[in-house]
């Protein structure tokens, strides 16, 4: 008989068999101080572009202001237990109905965590006879709330309206046959590897030829597209036809926990169906008054996002200038696609650390094909003129140093904490 743990210890992973030589520099690398678009790696300043900080709330006096208030006030504990049994409170569901509100639908349920909350909506919304339509390139934690489908679920090609349609196609097909079940269908606001919304209005459009719901993860849409930040909903014109809207806090919020929105009856069959919530201690108070906080600045200072904007599109338009390809990217979200190893692709990290003092992201294989190298960027709506042109100045010298070979080496550079 094999034992588990040694097959774990046999490789640890795709990333984690680099740990040796990585550990605490490309992985698990500890960015220190305040957080804001300079904060200190190893000991030095320097430029981040790896946070979801997009509208600066993080370090918004106001927001600290209300988190010390409520942690102060009520410490971590309160409320105790699941929300069902003893962990409700008027806070609590004041927090969903501005949220609801904010989104133009009639309820909203408050979750620990993204993550988890979606994976336990889609757990709690899908029976056996139901069959999920999903665009292949969304994110993990509904990847994995698939997992636990006990119904078919048929993905189609990333934003490719063509095969959302033939994948319906089949579903109301499987239905038929089963005489019973019915389609939800779940994409993304914004992609966030890529910066691409979803494609949701022609989504919703197939709704004139098919009957489904539509579910939506708009982590990176929330409060920094449309209007008023509603998302990318909002932006696209079609937010009645998003039937499940859903967000993280941990990004636009600069905070933790998560929500979804939609129709009072739907949200309250969430309500007490979501096992994540139901067999899980409620969110402590100062998360609740922290969150009620960063809503209320999302919406009486809509200068946050006119701030990020000017940013993004003045990072994205530099790059563009300098010859960069920056994809698809119709968000802030800016990837920046080259070419190179993985070795290659971490020795160039090292050079835009260590010498121009810049903190971004890398995505190498086996994330992406081999060969690829995606740089991801994250403008903020903290981030200065400055800060960008040294950027792009980073990027150009770079580039070209990554052209001429400069960076080939055999191995990943050996930066582990030991
Ligand atoms: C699209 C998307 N959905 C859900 C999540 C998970 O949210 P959380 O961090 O609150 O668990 C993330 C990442 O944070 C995300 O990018």
């Amino acid at each position: 008989m094999a034992d588990i743990f040694e097959r774990l210890i046999k490789n640890y992973g795709p990333i984690g068999q680099h740990r040796e030589r990585a550990h605490g520099y490309f992985a698990f690398p500890k960015l220190e101080g305040e957080i804001g678009s300079k904060m200190m790696f190893r000991g030095k300043e320097m430029i981040v572009w790896s946070l979801n900080n997009y509208l600066g709330l993080a370090n918004h006096p106001e927001v600290r202001k209300a988190d010390a208030d409520a942690s102060a006030q009520y410490g971590l504990a309160l409320p105790m237990g699941a929300r069902m049994m003893s962990g409700n409170s008027d806070l609590h569901e004041q927090l969903e109905a501005e949220l609801a509100a904010f989104e133009y639908k009639e309820d909203a349920i408050l979750m620990n965590y993204g993550y988890q909350g979606i994976m336990s909506a889609i757990d709690a919304i899908c029976g056996r006879h139901d069959v999920v339509v999903y665009d292949a390139e969304c994110h993990a934690c509904i990847i994995d709330g698939l997992r636990m489908l006990p119904g078919h679920r048929f993905v189609y090609k990333h934003n490719d309206i063509e095969d959302c349609e033939k994948q319906l196609k089949r579903a109301q097909a499987l239905i038929d046959k089963q005489q019973s079940g019915g389609i939800l269908v779940i994409t993304e606001g914004v992609f966030g590897m890529a910066g691409d919304q979803g494609k949701l209005k022609e989504v919703a459009a197939l709704k004139s030829k098919f009957f489904f719901r539509l579910l939506v993860d708009d982590a990176h849409g929330f409060g920094t597209l449309g209007k008023t930040g509603a998302g990318a909903g909002e932006e696209q014109g079609c937010q009645d036809a998003i039937d499940l809207y859903f967000s993280t806090f941990a990004k636009s919020m600069a905070s933790i926990g998560a929500f979804m929105a939609g129709p009072k009856t739907i949200i309250d069959y969430i309500r007490y169906n979501i096992r994540s919530q139901i067999f899980a201690k409620s969110l402590p108070m100062p998360y609740v008054v922290g969150n009620l906080k960063r809503l209320d600045l999302l919406r009486t200072q809509p200068e946050l996002k006119d701030r990020l904007w000017k940013n993004a599109l003045a990072l994205q338009n530099g790059l563009k200038q300098r010859g960069f390809d920056i994809g698809k990217t119709d968000s802030v979200v800016t990837p920046v696609y080259m070419k190179g190893g993985v070795e290659e692709a971490t020795a160039m990290v090292m050079d835009i650390r260590e010498n121009y003092k810049i903190f971004c992201s890398i995505v190498v294989y086996p994330v992406i094909p081999k060969g690829h190298i995606i740089y991801r960027l994250i403008p903020t709506a903290v981030h200065t003129q400055e800060e960008i042109d040294l950027t792009l100045k980073a990027f150009s010298e770079t580039k070209a140093k990554l052209d001429a070979g400069a960076y080939k080496v055999s191995e990943i550079p050996d930066m582990a904490n030991k």
